[in-house]
């Protein structure tokens, strides 16, 4: 006989454990499957190893540029072989404080693959190694992978020649020549790394704009700041093919450029991963390979629920986390549902880009009647004590009549630490008038938001 759980959750990324976590105390019996290592690609190969270099490069930078702060450090440079380890040490920390965290909540973990089966009287079907186990309700969280395209040359080489974020946050060797393909989030993101760190690096992005739905505005800023550091940018290039050694690229004009290369790092966006999970055998509805949840992050079958990048909604960690509430909550008949236009970002370079909320462009597309005031981060004191040289930007967006906040965007150090504030202020529905009110501590990064709301008219 199966063993019957109150939920199963298939998927041991950021969303899946914490919503095993939060049904397990909430008191349902819950079974949580991972094929490969718990934490997913977040603490795997993603958010956290990334971080951790980016760490790297920016106290290598510090320590290039103590002079401008009069400090004399001699004789700097990197050690990417002891970048790397310490990158994995880190991830050996937290994965393990993950386990620790299903044990202390009493969740039964099962480290294999699992696919649903189908529907019986006492629940859903999910098998794992040849063992069927039945669950009342079913979390699917099984995450994303890297999109592939079938630009010639890529799946020969992919692995070796060609990374993806798996392969770029293990190499122990610095590449003399990176090329990124594709100008989003893990291109900017790896491309700030190995730049910061001494590689030549071309990112090749075929849109016109860096940092895809970012206010266009502050993502150009960002491409000056990264410009500044020697990455060179290949707008509205379309990478043609890769061969060991070159990437080609077709230029706006149609000509053919050839790019040399050590490495190419394959950034163009990623998939969820549905592939195989026998969703099709209790009628789950998927679009373009995405499983298509309702805000409470319900699918089209009562009791299945979808959370994280698998939902295609918005591929980030701080998501999954929210969506994995969302779904414990509804199942456990408290209802509860995502706010996703209070969903924020950051782009993890240095400076850093943070968002929420409404862009400008997105504003005049949907013909929304918006006003912006902007501010230089040089009106912020702690910025200018502690960032000799940079600059950034505070860009506020609000409904004209209404008065009420729609967008906030950052580009600017600690940026990623003060968006949730911005964030809460769209959530409340704040006017500009409610959230001037806030007192923001001095001297901070921060009050530069203080500072843009007092440019609007009440
Ligand atoms: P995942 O983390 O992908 O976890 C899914 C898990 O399911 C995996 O462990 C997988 O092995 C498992 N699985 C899949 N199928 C099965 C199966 N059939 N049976 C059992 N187990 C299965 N987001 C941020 O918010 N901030 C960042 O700074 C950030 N940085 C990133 C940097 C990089 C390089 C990358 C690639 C991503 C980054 N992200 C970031 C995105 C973030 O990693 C994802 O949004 C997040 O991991 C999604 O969580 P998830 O739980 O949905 O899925
Ligand atoms: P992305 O969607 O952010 O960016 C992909 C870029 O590749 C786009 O600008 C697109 O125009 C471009 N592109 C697509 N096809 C191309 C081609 N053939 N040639 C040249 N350019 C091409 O995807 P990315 O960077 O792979 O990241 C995936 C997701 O991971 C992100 O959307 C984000 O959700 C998550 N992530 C989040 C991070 C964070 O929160 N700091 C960090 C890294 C990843």
């Amino acid at each position: 006989m199966a063993e019957i759980f109150d939920v199963i959750v298939i998927g041991g990324g950021p969303g899946g454990y914490l919503a095993a976590e939060r049904a397990a105390h909430a008191g349902k019996k819950t079974l949580l499957f991972e094929k490969n290592s718990l934490g997913g690609v977040c603490l795997n190969e993603g958010c956290i190893p990334s971080k951790a270099l980016l760490n790297s490069a920016k106290t290598y930078q510090h320590a290039l540029h103590a002079e401008q702060y009069g400090v004399k450090c001699e004789g700097v440079s990197i050690d990417q072989k002891a970048v790397i380890a310490r990158k994995r040490r880190v991830v050996k920390t937290l994965v393990s404080g993950v386990r620790a965290k299903m044990k202390g909540a009493g969740v039964t973990v099962v480290m294999e693959t699992a696919a649903v089966t189908g529907k019986t009287a006492e629940g859903f079907s999910v098998t794992a190694a040849g063992k069927a186990y039945l669950g009342k309700n079913l979390i699917i969280a099984t995450g994303s992978n890297p999109a592939v395209p079938p630009i010639p040359g890529v799946r020969e080489h992919l692995g070796q020649f060609v990374m993806t974020n798996r392969e770029v946050l293990e190499l122990e060797e610095l590449p003399k020549r990176l090329t990124v393909i594709g100008g989003g989030v893990i291109g900017l993101e790896m491309a700030a790394y190995y730049a910061a760190v001494g590689s030549a690096v071309t990112v090749v992005e075929m849109l016109d704009h860096i940092a895809g739905a970012t206010d266009r505005e502050i993502g150009t800023m960002l491409q000056r700041e990264l410009e500044k550091l020697g990455i060179t940018f290949l707008l509205s290039h379309k990478c043609l093919a890769v061969t060991p050694g070159i990437v080609e690229a077709e230029a706006p004009n149609g000509s053919k450029i050839s790019i040399p290369a050590d490495k190419v790092l394959l950034s163009i966006g990623r998939r969820a991963n549905t592939e195989g999970l026998g969703l099709e055998t209790i009628g789950v509805n998927c679009d373009r390979g995405a499983i298509v949840t309702d805000a409470m992050c319900r699918t089209n079958i009562p009791g299945v629920y979808a959370i994280g990048d698998v939902n295609g909604h918005h591929m980030l960690a701080h998501t999954a986390y929210r969506e994995a509430e969302v779904a414990v909550n509804n199942l456990c008949g408290k209802p509860d549902a995502m706010r996703y236009h209070a969903n924020p970002s950051v782009i993890y370079t240095q400076p850093e880009l943070s968002s929420v909320g409404r862009t400008e462009e997105e504003c005049k597309e949907k013909g929304i009647d918006y006003e912006v005031r902007k501010l230089s981060m040089l009106y912020s004191g702690r910025f200018v004590a502690e960032n000799e040289g940079c600059d950034g930007l505070c860009k506020v967006i609000i409904d004209k009549k209404k008065r009420n906040i729609l967008g906030v965007h950052l580009l600017g150090s600690y940026s990623g630490e003060i968006i949730w504030g911005a964030a809460e202020m769209l959530e409340m529905q704040m006017r500009v008038t409610d959230a001037r009110q806030i007192i923001f501590p001095h001297p901070t990064v921060s009050e530069i938001i203080r500072e843009v709301l007092w440019e609007f008219e009440d």
